[in-house]
């Protein structure tokens, strides 16, 4: 148990087997119909990478990640693309986005530092920006392999969000169960 899970070789290594079979293609198909191809976007929490090559196809995405471990290898497996080494919190940037999207990233935050993430990815994003993230479904929060799972709602999420952002869609899905999962997407107001 450690909260470097995602920090060291030994639990990266670890990840990228046990999340192998694991994409967010039918979130990605979400995004589709409401950002352009050819559209700028971030990609908070790449990790491996899975979803930042599907990404790619059609954005111009800048992937990034606040573990040095993952941003080492992602670099080494993409030479020509470009990476952020970001806090999903702080999000220090001065570049600009179309959209911003992560997957199964900011259910590590508590629901304070998920506000101040909002009010960044706000700064971060063009006019009209689209966000689209992932959550686990649920109630509460827990730790898992040392890790913090902040559970959400449809409600918690247009609580969370709905100041902000114009909520475009918020909806289950299944990741290993029936309906284990929300996708959000947003406007920025
Ligand atoms: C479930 S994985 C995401 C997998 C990714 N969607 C893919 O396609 O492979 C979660 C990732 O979020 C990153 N992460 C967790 N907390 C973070 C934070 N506060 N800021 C930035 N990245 C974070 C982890 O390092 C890990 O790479």
């Amino acid at each position: 148990m450690s909260e470097h899970y995602y920090k060291t070789k030994a639990s990266v290594e670890e990840y990228i087997k046990l999340a192998k079979d694991v994409n967010g293609s039918q979130l990605i198909a979400k995004l589709n119909n409401y950002l352009l191809p050819g559209a700028s976007l971030l990609e908070i929490g790449s990790g491996p990478g899975t979803d930042f090559q599907i990404l790619r196809q059609d954005y111009s995405v800048v992937g990034s990640d606040y573990s040095t471990e993952f941003l080492k290898r992602l670099m080494q497996n993409n030479p020509k693309a470009e990476f952020l080494n970001l806090d999903a919190i702080t999000l220090e940037t001065d570049k600009k986005f179309d959209g911003i999207y992560s997957n199964k990233v900011l259910q590590h935050l508590t629901n304070e530092d998920l506000k101040r993430s909002i009010l960044r990815q706000v700064d971060v994003l063009h006019d009209n920006g689209i966000i689209c993230h992932s959550f686990w479904k649920g109630e509460g929060d827990e730790i898992f392999k040392g890790l913090l799972v902040n559970y959400q709602t449809n409600e918690s999420l247009r609580l969370l969000f709905g100041n902000y952002f114009e909520i475009l869609l918020i909806e289950a899905y299944n990741e290993f169960e029936d309906g284990d999962s929300l996708v959000l997407i947003g406007k920025k107001k």
